[in-house]
């Protein structure tokens, strides 16, 4: 039976070992998502009960995770959000619903914290199938105020984010040093890097789909 719960400290080098295995060479070529939840755990705006891990008899095999973000509003007034991400299952364990329990557990745990809502940079194709809608239908653009195809938003009641209209900043340590990603990938098994893969370059012009905003 697959069950989730909270990861706790001894978990930690597993969980970016299934992280690595599910992004490696997936949207980019390597990939820096092990080393991004290595630094999101020490980071203040870390939300340590949606530090969620998937587990089977013992064995990691997926996790999700959440930082503390937020919208400026058109009105000049900060709305706290949820960035969800990074998101992964191990490949061997994908369409089995578990990537979608990760979210329900999320969204269940973040209701009850008293979040507003949850945005995410994410494939539009999966997320729209787990809830989430163009931020756009919210008037809600990204930090260099530009409606973006990737962003997606979910509310945790109903009108939450029909009264927010903004540009949406989510934590600096989503942009990771790449020098530091290369050293500590150093730590786990070699791994062959693939350049040019069809879901790197769908990835790349799907990122690229801005449009700005006429504001
Ligand atoms: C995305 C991910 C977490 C989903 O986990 P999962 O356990 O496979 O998810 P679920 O079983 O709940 O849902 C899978 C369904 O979504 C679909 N799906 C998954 N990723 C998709 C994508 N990028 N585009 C469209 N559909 C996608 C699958 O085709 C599947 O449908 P199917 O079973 O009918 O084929 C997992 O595929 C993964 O780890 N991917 C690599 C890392 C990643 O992309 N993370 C998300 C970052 S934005």
């Amino acid at each position: 039976m697959i069950e989730l719960r909270q990861e706790i400290p001894c978990d930690h080098r597993d969980t970016e070992n299934v992280i690595r295995e599910a992004f490696w060479n997936h949207y980019t070529p390597a990939c820096n998502d092990h080393y991004l939840i290595h630094i999101m755990r020490d980071c203040p705006a870390f939300v340590p009960e949606l530090d969620i891990v998937a587990v089977e008899d013992g064995r990691i095999i997926g996790n999700s995770m959440c930082l503390k973000s937020y919208i400026v509003g058109d009105d000049g007034k900060y709305y706290e959000v949820l960035s969800l991400g990074p998101i992964g299952v191990l490949p061997e364990y994908q369409h089995q619903g578990i990537g979608g329990r990760l979210i329900a557990r999320t969204k269940e745990i973040a209701k009850e914290l008293s979040f507003r809502g949850i945005l995410l940079c994410g494939d539009p194709d999966y997320y729209t199938r787990q809830g989430f809608i163009s931020a756009e239908k919210y008037e809600i653009r990204n930090a260099e105020n530009m409606y973006a195809d990737a962003l997606l938003a979910c509310e945790l009641y109903q009108g939450a984010f029909s009264e927010i209209s903004g540009c949406y900043y989510e934590d600096e340590i989503y942009n990771v040093d790449e020098n530091c990603v290369k050293e500590f990938d150093k730590q786990f098994p070699t791994k062959e890097i693939v350049y040019g893969t069809p879901m790197q370059k769908k990835f790349e012009m799907m990122i690229e789909r801005v449009k700005p905003c006429q504001r």
